[in-house]
């Protein structure tokens, strides 16, 4: 690969010229051209589980005629005392364009991304970022809440609630940036422990009451409890958990006409989410949760051209001149 590499490994602080521009790709994105990255090959380094982000990766890749190679931390020589730099190195010197990379570690993007020539992704690192997401819920969002717009990728007005393990979730810190920079106002909603007041210095509000903020959500993202970052710890019990901060039938049904439900997925039914709101149906808001996952092939499609193909992805800057640096 020619040139200084671009990664792409954080959406807080990245313009919304950029990020607009980004979803514009992502609406062109399919049919891709499936020799847009013939020649190239995307590694997968997975050193955390996943079904939606590593697959969506994989089928981007492919889509655009791309190779890919897959690595998990369970078969690969990390299990044998290899450092992840070494790792990482060792995979670019086979010929790679571009890794997408998931961890458990908050910051193991960069680290990478500062010993290899190649493009770093990042599919999601600890509590950190998970940037894809961000971009596919935003997409998602605007998609099904302005679909007819003249300024397409503009949140100006709406309200988006985002409820649940939001100290524990790089899901919501992506969302945040995202939907702040469409110009969403965001009210992040949970206990004390799940939803530190802290948070705010993100640039969103923080709810105790669900119940309060529900008659003013355009959107609703319910976020999973991560009992894998905190044993559960953080939540006393899950009955009093769905009681107080659950997307129940009963709220769904309060929730004003128009409005959409989201969950980037994998989901607690029944806790953070009831079976029927999942599903939707008469009187209840719109579940957007398949058309987050499909929109995020789009999305990933996307960044993997713009990121790899000499032409990038040809899109227009959107309302801001900012130059097209993506995250680095
Ligand atoms: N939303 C999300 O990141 O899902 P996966 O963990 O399945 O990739």
């Amino acid at each position: 690969m020619s040139g200084r590499p671009r990664h792409f490994i954080d959406l807080a602080g990245m313009p919304a010229g950029e990020i607009r521009r980004l979803l514009r790709l992502a609406e062109s994105a399919e049919p891709a051209d499936p020799t847009a990255l013939a020649g190239h090959t995307v590694a997968t380094l997975f050193f955390e589980d996943s079904t939606r982000t590593r697959t969506s990766f994989t089928l981007a890749a492919r889509r655009l005629g791309a190779d890919v190679i897959d690595l998990a931390s369970t078969n690969s020589s990390l299990s044998k005392g290899e450092s992840i730099a070494d790792t990482a190195k060792t995979i670019e010197a086979m010929g790679i364009s571009a890794m997408v990379i998931r961890s458990s570690r908050a910051g193991t993007c960069e680290l990478i991304a500062q010993h290899v020539g190649c493009s770093v992704i990042n599919a999601g690192d600890g509590r950190h970022q998970h940037p894809t997401q961000g971009l596919l819920d935003a997409y998602t969002a605007c998609k099904a809440l302005d679909p007819f717009s003249p300024n397409p990728f503009d949140l100006t007005g709406k309200t988006v609630v985002i409820v649940g393990d939001l100290a524990s979730s790089r899901v919501f810190r992506s969302d945040v940036a995202a939907f702040g920079s469409l110009g969403a106002t965001v009210v992040g909603v949970g206990s004390s422990t799940l939803a530190p007041r802290s948070l705010e210095a993100l640039g969103c509000r923080i709810e105790r009451d669900l119940d309060a903020v529900l008659p003013e959500a355009d959107a609703v993202q319910a976020l999973r409890i991560q009992f894998e970052r905190h044993g559960g710890t953080a939540v006393a019990s899950r009955r009093e958990y769905r009681a107080r901060f659950g997307l129940t039938i009963g709220r769904a049904l309060r929730m004003k006409p128009g409005s959409v439900v989201m969950h980037p997925g994998p989901m607690n039914r029944g806790l953070e989410i009831d079976e029927a709101v999942c599903e939707g149906g008469p009187d209840l808001p719109r579940p957007l949760i398949l058309e987050q996952v499909a929109a995020g092939v789009s999305v990933r499609i996307a960044l993997l051209r713009d990121l790899l193909s000499p032409a990038g992805g040809s899109a227009e800057p959107v309302n801001a001149p900012e130059p097209a640096g993506v995250a680095s």
